[in-house]
């Protein structure tokens, strides 16, 4: 089965409206770097991508619920995602609000598919990356540092490792744990917050450099007077700043105790992506 094909198997068949709203989001055609940077690990430990549906999807899901609600009009209030109108626009806002409450509950009921040894691990590993000391904080400190003046790079790295980085680092230290290679897990969680941190810093290039058709989403990051990288240090030291990350990134992706040609290859993926 496709891993397309097995994030629509795990809804029933006949679907109630806010499952429609979940399904419209989740299948509209992301890029799903999550996934892959999942698989790609689970390759250099020798594992088949199937093994790690039942996670990769968890975390597709969870990213699928932080975008519907980072779109709502109390949040970034945009009206395009994934090149299609945004949940709260196709359906309502109150539907848009329970597909993602829905979405985040059903990440976990999937990821308890997964054939893990160490299944506790696994789950709180995946809650403390979603929640509010992970990707809730990021968005919240996101939220609160709106328009502020004089914020620091820290702070900033600080948002982008937490609303990004870490949603980008779980596909790596839970393929670690399926692997049953917990002694990995601490520096595939640096590695991966680094590559998420370099990820937003591109996001947010992309966000003053490509157009809402190009990017198949609103780009309103920049005039909602968000702190980026972009309106922090300015676009060319922006784009300096993403090439040093992405160095850092590859110098000690070189260095991980498993075949990391699989993950090399994504990574390249995302240096080269365009949207
Ligand atoms: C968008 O993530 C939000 C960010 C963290 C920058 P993606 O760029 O991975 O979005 P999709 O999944 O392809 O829609
Ligand atoms: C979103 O950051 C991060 C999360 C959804 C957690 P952005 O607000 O920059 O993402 P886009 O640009 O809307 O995709
Ligand atoms: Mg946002
Ligand atoms: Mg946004
Ligand atoms: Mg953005």
């Amino acid at each position: 089965m496709h891993f397309e094909e097995y994030l629509r198997y795990v809804y029933p068949e006949k679907l109630s409206r806010v499952q429609e709203a979940e399904l419209y989001s989740l299948l509209a055609g992301g890029k799903r770097v999550r996934p892959n940077i999942h698989f790609a690990v689970l390759e250099g430990y020798g594992i088949s991508k199937e093994e790690g549906y039942p996670i990769a999807a968890a975390i597709e899901m969870i990213h699928t619920y932080s975008l519907i609600h980072d779109d709502l009009p109390s949040m970034d209030n945009d009206d395009f995602r994934r090149g299609k109108l945004t949940c709260h626009k196709m359906f309502d806002e109150a539907t848009a609000i329970l597909a993602g409450d829905g979405l985040l509950t059903r990440a976990f009921e999937t990821i308890t598919k997964a054939n893990c040894k160490h299944m506790g691990l696994l789950v709180s590993t995946l809650a403390k990356a979603s929640g509010d000391e992970g990707m809730i904080l990021g968005q919240e400190l996101d939220i609160t540092l709106e328009h502020a003046k004089d914020v620091t790079i820290e702070q900033l790295k600080q948002i982008h490792n937490n609303k990004t980085g870490q949603l980008l680092a779980v596909p790596m230290t839970t393929a670690a744990i399926l692997a049953n290679r917990l002694e990995d897990v601490p520096v595939l969680f640096e590695v991966g917050t680094l590559l998420g941190l370099a990820f937003q810093i591109q996001d947010d290039i992309f966000d003053v450099t490509k157009s809402n058709e190009e990017m198949g989403k609103s780009c309103s990051d920049f005039e909602n007077g968000k702190t980026t990288y972009v309106s922090v240090l300015g676009l060319k030291k922006a784009q300096e700043l993403l090439e040093t990350t992405f160095n850092m990134v590859l110098d000690r992706v070189h260095s991980l105790p498993m075949n990391v040609q699989p993950l090399l290859e994504m990574i390249d993926i995302i240096i080269k992506r365009e949207k």
